[in-house]
């Protein structure tokens, strides 16, 4: 996960750590999300970056943090599950809702931000400012998980191979002091 600094942040912990320690929720560790997370870390980066924008915007922080922990809560294989109901995009978000009320209550406001998180992908419009805020945070988090270890791996090669540049053109460079 890229986004680390939610482990130290007491205010959040205490608002998700009763969930966190649910098997249910351990179990996303064992699947792969975008490329390069598993489905806890991006749950939990999806979870701390809605928390903290929510903070910054006065909105309600324990639903986001909660919701936004519980919004992909599925297990099953989107590229080879399908369902007569609808796409995975409308479907997923439904099941998360049931397995996370299976885990603890749920506001209105909680499974608004669950169900509408692949607004966008789907038509209905989310009803809460909070559910808007887990959506674009949702979003941008798939890309950031799917993209930046992409852009991680070609900085390194570029620099490995831009060093091994920089020492032949210094062997190869005749001393200033040799005449
Ligand atoms: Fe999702
Ligand atoms: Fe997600």
């Amino acid at each position: 996960m890229t986004y680390q600094k939610w482990e130290q942040d007491k205010e959040f912990m205490s608002l998700i750590s009763d969930l966190l320690d649910r098997d249910e929720v351990q179990q996303l560790k064992e699947i792969t999300q975008h490329y390069y997370s598993t489905r806890l870390d991006h749950s939990i980066s999806v979870a701390y970056r809605s928390f903290s924008i929510g903070k910054k915007l006065k909105c309600d922080t324990r639903a986001l943090a909660r919701a936004g922990l519980l919004h992909d809560l599925f297990y099953y294989d989107w590229r080879s599950t399908k369902f007569a109901e609808g796409s995975h995009a409308y479907v997923h978000p439904r099941i998360a809702c049931d397995n996370a009320e299976k885990l603890t209550a749920l506001s209105d406001l909680e499974k608004d931000i669950i169900v509408k998180h692949m607004w966008g992908a789907t038509i209905a419009f989310p009803k809460y400012k909070e559910s808007y805020i887990v959506t674009m945070v949702d979003k941008y988090c798939a890309c950031d998980e799917a993209i930046s270890p992409l852009f991680t791996k070609m900085k390194q090669s570029f620099s490995s191979q831009w060093s091994r540049v920089k020492q032949s053109l210094s062997i190869n460079t005749i001393p200033t002091n040799i005449k």
